[in-house]
């Protein structure tokens, strides 16, 4: 459907719990966090419903998030649901990799297309100071076993802090010999995201020129995201940036998300949404909540403020594991 500002929205980012089995350092504090009940989180009957109503409503793409959304037990069956559902062409995964090994095989016999995963460094002490887990191998296993897979479209999830700078060239040299999308994230003023410094775009590209010399423009979209493209000679796959802080990409926003406790949140930064849970658990009918899915949508934000125009900043007070990404 189209939004008040014109936009289509076809693309629906559901979380799917809060939880995580790594703890990274803009993302959650040491000592963790008081996770939600289960009760407070919709279950996949609850998830499912909705689906179905969001594709009547025009949502084509499905991505699951968390947390983890590896953590949450069965997910294989969430994705065989909302595959099963008529004008759902795809459903993606991000996720952190450290469970993906054991669970691929299910999730792609299920419908699982795509996943994008997220590795900020390849050196294992680095990994283990930025996520607080002792776990790189079991994420490369993960990133391998997608790898593997046959046609499985993946993208790997890099967020450059300053810390890891000596790791982006090893990691973009991952899309040398894999067919593989690696991607540098602009990190953004969310929860403990706000504190931590951040490389530009153009910082990232310059350490990458250095390495590997010029990158061309790539025309081709991968995927529905924000995401654009570079090719470097040579390269089986591609480079990519989502750049939120210096190129902010609002006016060609696409998707909603679903939190797991089912507010339908039409903005990565703002609150606005509609609560869905309490209209499912009221034993509200299809037409109540359409319309409410509707209405929700027509009033998405024009655009996130984490920079005006003068530069001044606005934070978003949640952390992303309660979002999504
Ligand atoms: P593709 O469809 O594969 O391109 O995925 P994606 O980039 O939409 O999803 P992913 O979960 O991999 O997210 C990558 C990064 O993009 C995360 O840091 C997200 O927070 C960020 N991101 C995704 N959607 C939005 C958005 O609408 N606005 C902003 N500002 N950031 C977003
Ligand atoms: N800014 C940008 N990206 C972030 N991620 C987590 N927190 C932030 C932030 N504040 C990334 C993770 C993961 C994706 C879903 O979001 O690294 O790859
Ligand atoms: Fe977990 Fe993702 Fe948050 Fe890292 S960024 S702690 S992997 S939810």
């Amino acid at each position: 459907m189209i939004d008040g500002f014109g936009r289509s929205i076809d693309y629906l980012r559901i979380s799917v719990t809060d939880r995580c089995n790594l703890r990274c350092v803009y993302c959650m504090p040491p000592e963790g966090v008081e996770w939600m009940d289960h009760e407070e989180m919709l279950s996949y009957e609850e998830i499912i419903r909705l689906c179905s109503l969001f594709a009547q409503v025009g949502i084509r793409k499905v991505r699951l998030t968390g947390g983890e959304p590896l953590a949450r037990r069965d997910l294989p069956e969430l994705v065989r649901g909302i595959h099963a559902i008529d004008g759902i062409e795809s459903i993606a995964l991000t996720t952190n990799g450290l469970l993906l090994q054991e669970q691929l095989p299910a999730l792609l016999e299920a419908g699982l297309t795509a996943v994008n995963l997220s590795l900020d460094t390849l050196d294992r002490a680095q990994y283990a100071a930025i996520t607080r887990r002792d776990a790189l191998d079991q994420a490369l296993s993960g990133l391998y076993a997608a790898l593997d897979a046959p046609g499985l479209r993946v993208k790997l999830n890099c967020v450059p802090m300053g810390e890891n700078d000596a790791q982006l060239v090893p990691l973009a040299d991952l899309a040398r010999e894999h067919d593989l999308a690696v991607r540098y994230i602009e990190l953004m003023p969310i929860g403990l995201g706000g504190s931590l410094p951040r490389r530009t775009e153009e910082e990232v590209r310059a350490m990458l020129e250095a390495a590997f010399g010029p990158m061309t423009p790539c025309d081709e979209s991968l995927g529905a995201g924000p995401g654009h493209y570079f090719t470097i000679p040579g390269f089986r796959g591609k480079i990519g940036f989502i750049s939120a802080m210096t190129h902010q990409f609002c006016d060609g926003c696409n998707r909603v998300r679903l939190t797991a406790t089912g507010f339908l949140k039409t903005c990565l930064q703002y609150e606005t949404g509609r609560d869905l849970r309490t209209l499912l658990r009221d034993g509200s009918g299809d037409e109540v909540l359409l319309e409410a899915i509707r209405s929700a949508i027509l009033h998405k934000p024009a655009q996130h403020h984490f920079l005006d125009a003068t530069g001044r900043r606005e934070d978003e007070r949640h952390n992303m594991h309660q979002i999504g990404g």
